[in-house]
């Protein structure tokens, strides 16, 4: 089967791996995808806000399956037009596709399908909100409802910081996506994320994962789209597994496909571990990155048929094997990353980086020129090695992370600190 997948980050880097593995892959194509992803399949540019040129596309390469890795043209309704085309998509519709898009719109599912999530109001003017949290204990979070790259989030300890956080929202900061704010109760626990894959009426479990949110060493520093990610998440037990299923997806899948907007493709439930059992931070509505290269990592079974059951609405017949081993990736960001930074920096090393059979390198911000490869984004490489436990797993990473020559980036150094401690418990 012919394939496109469209997006450029790691995660596609990943994808592509998955898929490059396939008997039933016959061509891969990337749009844009990066110097990783390019060797696995042939990039095209298209512009993928024009649905019509990427239609024509599939349809002059006999695309079977479309894989849409990033939120953002879900959200525009890229799956949508293709289905109307008749061609397979996986990836939600625009309306399902909600449940990352608005924050207010998972929150009310939640309300009505008695899911655990923490106590919120929504508000779309900056006086009604200032005078709900006025009444509030402290500390509380404060979201632009909108999508809003993973920065619309502030956890306010005091009333004045939640002061500021509304007006910011109201006064733009976050564009649209700020028209509306949402203000939850502050949860306390440690933070996993469980992926399952569903075709709007059956569910498929993945697997579970931890990411590293924060820039620096310690989770300190400012927030960012991920700097590191392991998996399976040892904290989250078999019981905590089935509490999540039972009482979170379930009853999202069933809500949504009661309100007419089944959910088709992968969610990824963002899950705060409360004394109270688990609770709901947020959906996304595609793979995490760099989670999505751990699971890649740790993935036995054929993923295209996996992807491609699921867009087809015939995920009961299917089944996901996964190694035992842990799978961990250390992000290498550009010096400067999540603030301002410089592209074009030369990368080596990456071949002796590769060298042992259970580490890979997955390509997130870079391009080929020359023959070399060069940085051209803030995250920009992803090094991926699996091992027999979590310690394991980092040594390996690690020691490839000291193989490649690139001075103009960092990473942290500590990825895993929770799961190691937990095992050496
Ligand atoms: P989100 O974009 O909704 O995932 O939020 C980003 C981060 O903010 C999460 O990963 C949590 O660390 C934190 N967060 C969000 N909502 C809450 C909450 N209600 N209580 C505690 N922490 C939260
Ligand atoms: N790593 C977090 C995310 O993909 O949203």
């Amino acid at each position: 089967m012919n394939v496109l997948l469209i997006g450029s980050g790691g995660r596609e880097h990943a994808l592509a791996y998955g898929l490059a593995k396939s008997p039933s892959l016959n061509k891969l194509f990337v749009a844009p995808g990066n110097a990783g992803s390019q060797q696995l399949g042939t990039p095209v540019e298209l512009d993928v806000l024009d649905h019509k040129a990427v239609i024509e596309f599939c349809e002059e390469n006999s695309i079977k399956l479309v894989i849409v890795g990033p939120e953002a043209p879900l959200v525009d309704g890229i799956c949508d037009s293709l289905r109307a085309a008749d061609i397979l998509a996986f990836g939600p519709s625009k309306l399902a596709a909600r449940l990352e898009g608005s924050k207010r719109y998972t929150k009310d599912l939640c309300m009505r399908m008695g899911i655990p999530t923490a106590a919120y109001a929504s508000f779309d003017n900056a006086s009604d909100a200032k005078a709900y949290v006025a009444q509030q204990p402290m500390p509380i979070v404060i979201k632009a409802d909108g999508l809003a790259a993973g920065k619309g989030v502030v956890i306010a300890s005091d009333q004045s910081e939640a002061m500021i956080a509304i007006d910011d929202c109201f006064d733009g900061a976050f564009g649209a996506a700020g028209a509306e704010v949402v203000i939850e109760e502050f949860m306390q626990g440690e933070e996993a994320s469980f992926f399952v894959l569903t075709d709007g009426q059956n569910i498929l479990p993945l697997a579970t994962a931890q990411d590293h949110k924060r820039a620096f060493d310690g989770d300190s520093g400012p927030n960012t789209g991920g700097m590191g990610a392991y998996s399976p998440a040892p904290v989250m037990t078999s019981e905590l597994i089935n509490e999540t299923i039972e009482k979170i997806i379930k009853p999202t899948v069933a809500g949504m496909r009661e309100e007419g907007n089944p959910f088709s493709g992968v969610l990824y439930a963002g899950l705060m571990l409360t004394a109270e059992g688990p609770k709901l931070i947020e959906y996304n509505a595609r793979f995490g990155d760099p989670e999505c290269q751990v699971l890649m990592m740790r993935l036995e079974s054929d993923l295209l048929p996996l992807l491609s059951a699921t867009a087809e609405g015939t995920l009961s017949d299917m089944d996901a094997k996964w190694s035992d081993d842990v799978a961990l990736t250390v992000v290498m960001a550009a010096n400067g990353y999540p603030g301002a930074y410089e592209k074009g920096s030369v990368i080596g090393g990456l071949d002796a980086a590769q060298a042992d059979e259970n580490t890979y390198v997955f390509h997130a911000g870079t391009t080929a020129k020359d023959g070399k490869i060069l940085a051209a984004g803030g995250r920009v490489l992803n090094v991926t090695a699996r091992g027999a436990c979590v310690r394991d797993a980092q040594e390996r990473a690690y020691a490839a992370v000291d193989r490649i020559d690139w001075p103009e980036g960092f990473c942290r150094r500590d990825i895993g600190w929770r799961a190691v401690k937990r095992e050496e418990a």
